[in-house]
């Protein structure tokens, strides 16, 4: 190599560059989980139940990639990929109750619900819900990174909340929605996206760091609703089993998804599109083999 020349970075295969960043995080968690008092540590037993029931820490994994693609630390990020995935597990602890979809399983295990009883479930939510923003607020302790914390729960509170994924939640159960393109892009976009796009946007939120907040924001969002179509597909292709949640339960409960509007060859034409659109927007980022390969594995997951 000649000198000056720039090392070229090592490339692993996907499937252990996803297995790197999962066991990255699954190991740094511990330190930072929630303690509570003795006549309360049933919640404790529900939360970390779901938790840590075998999730696919999807999120945490995005925002650990955008992290290597900027060459930030993604030591310090580790809290707030975190306080995503705790706020992941109880959206889909509170999407499973019965006034909700009404869904007996989850990550392959009966769902909270049916575990601890709806109270326990409710409450478990609420828990992870808030301890998200406990350990976001907190965490790093690094003077520093004061300024990014601040600015990242704020994005984070609208990514989670009303103007995001509760606002999805509610266009998704409104009984009078209409079924056409426009609110199904919204929807998916809200319920789903939102989160999604926060993972990628947090390295750059707490390290103060907006070189490519546009190309990264563009790719996130594509990204997102890439990720909630190809669930759409999984819910009439995949088998419960694989799913580790029931199969078939969008067209039993007559779902706005992109199945029950296009149908299946025109959900998969439109993830398609979408992919296409998701990787052009990823090379437009430095350092993006990655942020490719994701967006390629989103569109033919079969889990
Ligand atoms: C399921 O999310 C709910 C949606 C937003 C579509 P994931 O498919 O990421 O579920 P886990 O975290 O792997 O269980
Ligand atoms: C839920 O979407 C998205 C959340 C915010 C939890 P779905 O209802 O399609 O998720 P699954 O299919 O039950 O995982
Ligand atoms: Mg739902
Ligand atoms: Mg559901
Ligand atoms: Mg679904």
């Amino acid at each position: 190599m000649k000198k000056g020349q720039k090392k070229p970075m090592t490339v692993i295969p996907l499937s252990d560059y996803l297995k790197e960043k999962r066991e990255f995080f699954e190991q740094r968690i511990r330190d930072y989980f929630p303690s509570t008092f003795k006549e309360a540590d049933i919640v404790l037993k529900a939360m970390e139940y779901s938790f840590f029931a075998g999730g696919k820490r999807f999120r945490p994994v995005l925002a650990l990639t955008v992290c290597d693609a900027l060459g930030l630390n993604g030591e310090d990020l580790i809290p707030a990929c975190l306080a995503i995935e705790m706020i992941h597990t109880y959206s889909l602890i509170h999407d499973d109750l019965p006034s909700m979809d009404n869904d007996d399983f989850r990550r392959g295990k009966p769902s909270n619900h049916k575990v601890f009883g709806e109270g326990m479930a409710i409450l478990a939510g609420d828990g992870l819900l808030t301890e998200a923003f406990y350990i976001a607020s907190h965490f790093p302790e690094k003077e520093e990174l004061t300024n990014g914390k601040l600015k990242f729960i704020t994005a984070l509170s609208e990514a989670a909340g009303i103007r995001g994924m509760v606002g999805g939640q509610v266009m998704d159960i409104d009984e009078s929605k209409p079924f056409n393109e426009q609110f199904l892009e919204k929807l998916h976009m809200a319920k789903t996206g939102a989160m999604i796009k926060i993972s990628a946007l947090a390295p750059l939120i707490i390290f103060n760091d907006y070189r490519f907040y546009n190309e990264i924001e563009s790719y996130a969002s594509n990204l997102g609703l890439l990720f909630q179509i190809t669930d759409d597909i999984l819910d009439v292709e995949a088998s419960s089993e694989k799913l580790g949640k029931t199969a078939g339960k969008d067209i039993e409960q007559n779902k706005l998804t992109f199945i029950t509007l296009f149908g299946l060859k025109g959900a998969k034409k439109r993830a398609k599109e979408v992919l296409e659109k998701t990787i052009a927007c990823a090379e437009k980022i430095p350092n993006n083999e990655y942020l490719v390969k994701l967006a390629e594995y989103i569109y033919s997951r079969e889990k």
